[in-house]
């Protein structure tokens, strides 16, 4: 027998085989012996930790990387995709964790990058570039928010992860890849994105779904596949494997209270801030004690995010006070609010938190002003240890200090984010969207670490627009809507239907 791509594609092969796959970068054995099947019409979940393989499977699946061992077969055929284009042509799309766009160039020429229609000759053909953004849009309803001709670098983070799912929707897809589709969608935008991935399941695409959140797992799975530290666990239907089993099976040991029940006496107030206005924001005014956790909740768009900067020095104020400690601080950047003792974790890590290029430790000690030496240098010792206890706290998977933080997987970058502020310790932590892209085992440990904090005497203020995760975290909730503050609710009187009606609430 020879090549088995030299033959017609056998009676029911499946539409996608991948074969005992492995892939090692340097020291990290990151997939081994990975045997996974993808019929058509059937979404797959794949989960696992932070750091299990699971961008890695698919950046083989597309070609963006060689895999050491193992083969790709599609319709029991063998393919080895030496880049995205060659997988593109062959109906294979991977839509990836961290959005991909072309800041400078509009939308439309995002949309349709390596596939421009020369009309004419030379010119591009704009009219029909528009048509086909056009209907892209409209897919989403976003036909009246984002111009196709706006710079893609001016759009939110939610509009760039649609513009990199659009972008796979266009043409012929057989075998679509979501890794983490969701994590900077709005909960609107994400059922629109459910009902685009179930219409073609039902026109017959294959379709690999890769989430941490278990409810959207539920919804969309008709199979689920899990990955731990590389290897390949189990893959079974959906239905025969609960949320408890599919835990265990990620993780290797069961995942019990996600929340600690503890609950605090809060201190003397350390933040105050009273009437903040900008452009954003109206008459914003609420305190955080020591010793507290309170949660600011809210739609996308509410101002929850501008209340962070604000109070960061990151943004200008038109009116408007913020006090530490009865102190009012003058904040004209955010070196002001950091040398007062207030941290922020923003949420987009790629484009505000992390230095990309640079290692695991220095982004760690970056923020840690007294470890640095009037000559500007780090004491090597001091920087080294600090880091070393951050990425044992948070199990930070990276196979040392020195690794650069664009080799981690998603979720663990976050963690170096979290792990910077940990270090400094600040009187008062902003979290916004703490643990977006984290596994369920490692939310527990950041939780745990969270309540130790505040213990410690630590205020945090978090922004998150998991329900759960606010209701389960904070002793308050703050609830925003159109940039104001329309409540605020002790724990025993939130829940998540009353934050959703206030979030909501028609504005006088
Ligand atoms: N280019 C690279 N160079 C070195 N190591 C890498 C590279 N890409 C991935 N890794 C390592 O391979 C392992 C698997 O990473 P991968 O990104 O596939 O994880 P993941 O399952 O997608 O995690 P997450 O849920 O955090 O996104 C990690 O230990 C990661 O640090
Ligand atoms: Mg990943």
């Amino acid at each position: 027998m020879s090549d088995p791509a030299d033959l017609a594609a056998p009676a029911g092969a499946p539409l996608l085989a991948l074969r005992n796959i492995a892939k090692r970068f340097g020291v990290v054995q990151a997939l081994s012996g990975v045997t996974l099947e993808l019929r058509a019409g059937e979404v797959l979940a794949l989960v696992g930790e932070n750091g299990a393989g699971k961008s890695t499977l698919m950046r083989i699946l597309e070609g963006a990387h060689q895999p050491d061992e193992g083969e790709v077969l599609i319709d029991g055929r063998r393919h080895a995709f030496r880049s995205p284009s060659h997988a593109h042509a062959a109906g294979v799309r991977v839509i990836h964790q961290e959005p991909d766009i072309a800041p400078d160039l509009s939308v439309a020429e995002n949309m349709f990058i390596g596939d421009l229609r020369p009309a004419a000759g030379i010119f591009l053909d704009r009219r029909d570039l528009l048509r086909r953004t056009h209907a892209l849009l409209k897919r989403f309803r976003l036909e009246h928010v984002i111009s196709p001709w706006a710079p893609a670098g001016t759009l939110g983070a939610a509009h760039r992860q649609i513009l990199e799912i659009m972008r796979a929707l266009r043409s012929g897809v057989r075998i679509l890849s979501l890794d983490e589709p969701t994590s900077s969608l709005t909960e609107e935008e994400s059922q629109r994105l459910f009902a685009i991935v179930r219409q073609m399941r039902a026109e017959g695409v294959g379709i690999i779904y890769i989430s941490h959140r278990m409810h959207e797992v539920r919804a969309l799975a008709d199979s689920i596949a899990v990955l731990r530290d590389g290897h390949l666990v189990a893959q079974r239907p959906a239905g025969e494997l609960d949320d408890a089993a599919v835990l265990q099976l990620m993780v290797g040991r069961p995942i019990t209270n996600l929340f600690q029940g503890a609950r605090r006496a809060p201190g003397e107030v350390l933040l105050d801030v009273r009437g903040l206005c900008n452009t954003r924001l109206r008459d914003v005014s609420f305190t955080l004690r020591a010793g507290e956790v309170v949660g600011l909740g809210g739609l996308v768009g509410a101002g929850r995010t501008e209340v962070a900067r604000a109070v960061f020095g990151a943004d200008r104020l038109s009116a408007g006070e913020v006090r530490m400690a009865g102190r009012r601080l003058v904040l004209r950047s955010p070196a002001d609010a950091i040398a007062a003792g207030i941290g922020l974790a923003p949420e987009d890590r790629k484009g505000q938190a992390l230095l990309l290029l640079a290692s695991v430790q220095d982004n760690i000690v970056l923020s840690v002003p007294q470890l640095i030496s009037r000559l500007g240098l780090l004491r090597g010792g001091a920087a080294r240890d600090i880091a070393q206890q951050q990425v044992r706290r948070l199990r930070i998977r990276t196979p040392g200090i020195a690794q650069i933080v664009s080799k981690l997987s998603g979720g663990n970058q976050q963690k170096v984010v979290l792990g910077r502020w940990l270090a400094r310790q600040p009187r008062v932590l902003i979290l916004d969207e703490p643990t977006r892209g984290i596994d369920v085992g490692a939310k527990a440990e950041i939780y745990r670490l969270i309540g130790d904090l505040v213990a410690q005497g630590m205020g945090v203020l978090v922004i998150s627009s998991e329900m759960p995760e606010l209701l389960g975290l904070c002793d308050r909730i703050l609830v925003m809507a159109a940039g104001r503050i329309v409540a605020d609710l002790d724990r025993a009187s939130a829940n998540e239907q009353r934050i959703l009606d206030l979030a909501m609430q028609e504005q006088p």
